[in-house]
């Protein structure tokens, strides 16, 4: 393993890759959900990029950036522990600091349009601003073939697969399924700050969006019904504060009346203080709809 914090050490090591170049952007403090997206990476390309920037400008005014968990030494080894005899070659793992990327007098910006305004974006003004200029930022630096995000982040996955057929970045995006816990909780770095009771309601999220697939699997295909499922089964978790649940297409993110194609069921919800996101996609083969 690699580690380059400069950009100039990134750009001298990058010119020396030969064969498909694999990144994973990612803000640290990895779990099964990262892992298993550098894994993909390196069963995939031939060399593997982790970034670890926790980036400043996709945080909100009162979302806490100082307080985001980080411990950079774990992070390294775990990723260290993925690196097979066979795998073709040593990752690179990248830290940037944020003087580098945002130096002073930085002013240019890269936004997505209507898919940013809904779900995450209206409840996170400014949010995907600075995800998609840090995302740009970071293609532009490591020019990977391939590069690797979580359907977790639903929302990010839409807007950033936009960014890349607007502005012509040639890389294939990879979008890579949800890493949960055993009792279906999806992992993030949010839930080291659930308490015991928390974490057992903390499952509603799960449970609310299985409740809603078997609708749908049942043959319902009212977005509606749907959505009154979600809610019913989140209302009888009393630890739970709905923000948002929707059920939308799947690309275009626009709120649906009737299910006909890819769906995304999404929902944000406080346990407490901790804001959990999740989602599940439906009808990825609608055959005979
Ligand atoms: P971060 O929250 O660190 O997530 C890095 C990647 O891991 C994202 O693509 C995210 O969707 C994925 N991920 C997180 N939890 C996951 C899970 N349970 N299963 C599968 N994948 C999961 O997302 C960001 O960082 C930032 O916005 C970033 C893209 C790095 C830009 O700053």
């Amino acid at each position: 393993m690699r580690r380059l914090s400069t950009l100039d050490e990134l750009r001298i090591s990058r010119l020396s890759l030969d064969g498909t170049v694999g990144l994973v952007p990612t803000m640290g403090y990895l779990h099964e959900g990262h892992l298993s997206l550098i894994r993909r990476a390196r069963d995939e390309c031939n060399h593997v990029v982790v970034s670890i920037f926790i980036n400043p400008t996709q945080f909100g005014p009162k979302e806490d950036l100082s307080k985001y968990p980080r411990d950079l030494e774990r992070d390294l080894h775990l990723i260290a522990s993925l690196e097979t005899p066979s795998s073709a070659s040593e990752f690179i793992v990248w830290t940037p600091s944020a003087e580098s990327m945002y130096p002073q007098g930085y002013q240019t910006w890269v936004e997505v349009e209507a898919m940013t305004r809904p779900l995450e974006g209206a409840v996170r003004p400014g949010h995907f601003k600075g995800v998609t200029t840090v995302v740009a930022k970071l293609f532009n630096a490591v020019q990977p073939h391939k590069a690797y995000f979580g359907q977790k982040d639903a929302q990010q996955v839409a807007v950033i697969r936009q960014m890349v057929r607007d502005l012509n970045f040639p890389l294939g995006i990879v979008v890579c399924p949800t890493t949960r816990e055993a009792d279906g909780l999806a992992m993030s770095s949010r839930n080291i700050y659930l308490n015991s009771e928390q974490r057992k309601a903390a499952t509603v999220l799960f449970r609310s969006l299985s409740a809603a697939k078997e609708l749908f699997e049942r043959g319902e295909r009212n977005a509606e019904t749907l959505r009154v499922k979600m809610k019913d089964v989140l209302a009888g978790e009393p630890l739970a504060e709905v923000q948002y649940v929707s059920c939308t297409d799947y690309d275009t993110l626009e709120e649906l009346d009737e299910i006909k194609g890819k769906t995304l069921l999404s929902m944000a919800v406080f346990i407490g203080k901790t804001r959990l996101i999740d989602n599940f996609v439906l009808g990825q083969n609608l055959d005979g709809i």
